[in-house]
C-alpha cells in the first residue's frame, strides 16, 4: 500500500492489518518513552487547505512519535493566497525533499489527483477531500468499535455482525462515505438516518440501509453504535441553504438527546467525528455521557495514523516497534 486515498481501496485483510498495527502502536504509546525510530530520516508534509483540529494535530503527533521530520503547510498564510496552484505548491514542497504528503483539501479528488500525477513520487495520505473520503477517520472509528465490541483480544478480527446507525448530514459527509465503505468491508451492518434533503442522490445503491425516521431505527434495535454527524453549515450556506426548516426541527427529528439515548441499551456506543455542534445534532448531556466514546475516538486517531504512516512508508518493515 503506497497511498491511502479511500477506504474503498482497502480489502478486508488490509483493513484488519491496519487495525492490528494500530493496536501495536497503541501499546507502544503506553510506554514512558513514546518515540519510535521507525520513520527516522523520512520527511512528511501536512498540506492543509481546510481547517482542522483533530486530524492535523493527530497526524503531527503520529509523525513525531515515529521520529519523522515534519513540515506543516497551511493554505492560509501561504502563497496559495497569491494564486499558486495545487500542482505548483506540491512541486515546490516536493523540491525540498519529502517522503509523504498528508493532504486535506476542499475539492473531492484532490488527494487522488496528487497521488496519480507526475508532480511528486511521495506517498499520499488523504486527510479529507471535499465530501468524498476521510479514510483515517473511518479507520479510527472502526478501531474504536472493535476495541469495545469484539472482546478483549480483537487482533485479527473484523466487525462481523456489528450494527451501526450513521445519523445526520450524510450529504456533505466524507466521514459517512468512508465509514459505509469500510464498515461494510469489515462485515458490519450500516443504516444511514437522515432527512431526504441530506441524503445524496443514488444513496439507494450504497451497501447500507437508509431511514428517514430516527426513532423508528432506534426502536428496531440491532444497534451497537450510533454515530452522529456534524451538520455542515458552511457547506450548506455555500449551496444556498434550505436543507431543513429550522435548527429546532432538525434537533427534534434527528438530534441525539437524553430521551432517545434512554431508549437504547446501556452498551450502545455514542460516536461523533467532531467537531460537534452541541445542542444541534447532539446534546451536551449525551456527548459527555458514559456511553460516549467521542474523546476516545480522538485518542485512537494517533495510533491509527501511526499505523497508516508506518505501513505506507515502510511496508511494515520499519524495524521493531
Ligand atoms: N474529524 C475531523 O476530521 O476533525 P477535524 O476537522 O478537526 O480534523
Amino acid at each position: 500500500m503506497k497511498h491511502l486515498l479511500s477506504t474503498k481501496d482497502l480489502s478486508r485483510d488490509e483493513a484488519v492489518g491496519i487495525l492490528d498495527t494500530a493496536a501495536h502502536m497503541a501499546e507502544t504509546q503506553a510506554r514512558e518513552i513514546k518515540k519510535l525510530p521507525a520513520l527516522r530520516g523520512r520527511t512528511v508534509v501536512n498540506l492543509f487547505y481546510e481547517d482542522s483540529t483533530r486530524t492535523r494535530n493527530s497526524f503531527e503527533t503520529a509523525e513525531k512519535r515515529l521520529s519523522a521530520d515534519v513540515i506543516n503547510f497551511s493554505a492560509k498564510g501561504s502563497s496559495v493566497s497569491k494564486g499558486e496552484s495545487l500542482k505548483d505548491t506540491v512541486e515546490t514542497i516536493g523540491a525540498m525533499g519529502i517522503d509523504a504528503i498528508v493532504v486535506r483539501h476542499s475539492a473531492s479528488g484532490a488527494a487522488h489527483r496528487i497521488a496519480h500525477s507526475d508532480w511528486t513520487d511521495a506517498t499520499v495520505i488523504n486527510a479529507g477531500d471535499g465530501t468524498h473520503q476521510h479514510p483515517t477517520q473511518a479507520l479510527l472509528d472502526a478501531y474504536t468499535l472493535r476495541r469495545h465490541l469484539m472482546g478483549p483480544d480483537p487482533l485479527g478480527q473484523d466487525l462481523a455482525g456489528v450494527g451501526v446507525a450513521i445519523v445526520g448530514d450524510v450529504l456533505h459527509s466524507r466521514v459517512a462515505r468512508s465509514n459505509v465503505d469500510l464498515l461494510t468491508t469489515l462485515g458490519a451492518h450500516v443504516t444511514l438516518v437522515a432527512p431526504p434533503t441530506l441524503l445524496p442522490i443514488g444513496v439507494e445503491t450504497w451497501q447500507c440501509g437508509v431511514s428517514y425516521d430516527f426513532d423508528r431505527t432506534l426502536a428496531e434495535g440491532g444497534l451497537d453504535a450510533v454515530m452522529m454527524l456534524r451538520v455542515q453549515a458552511e457547506r450548506m450556506s455555500a449551496a444556498g441553504g434550505g436543507y431543513f426548516p429550522s435548527a429546532n426541527e432538525y434537533s427534534r427529528e434527528y438530534g441525539l438527546d437524553s430521551a432517545r439515548l434512554s431508549r437504547l441499551p446501556a452498551g450502545v456506543l455514542v460516536m461523533h467525528p467532531g467537531p460537534m455542534n452541541r445542542g444541534l445534532e447532539i446534546t451536551s448531556v449525551v456527548a459527555d455521557s458514559a456511553q460516549s466514546v467521542i474523546v476516545e475516538q480522538v485518542a485512537n486517531g494517533v495510533a491509527i495514523r501511526m499505523a497508516v504512516l508506518y505501513l505506507t512508508l515502510t511496508g511494515g518493515q520499519g524495524g521493531a516497534l
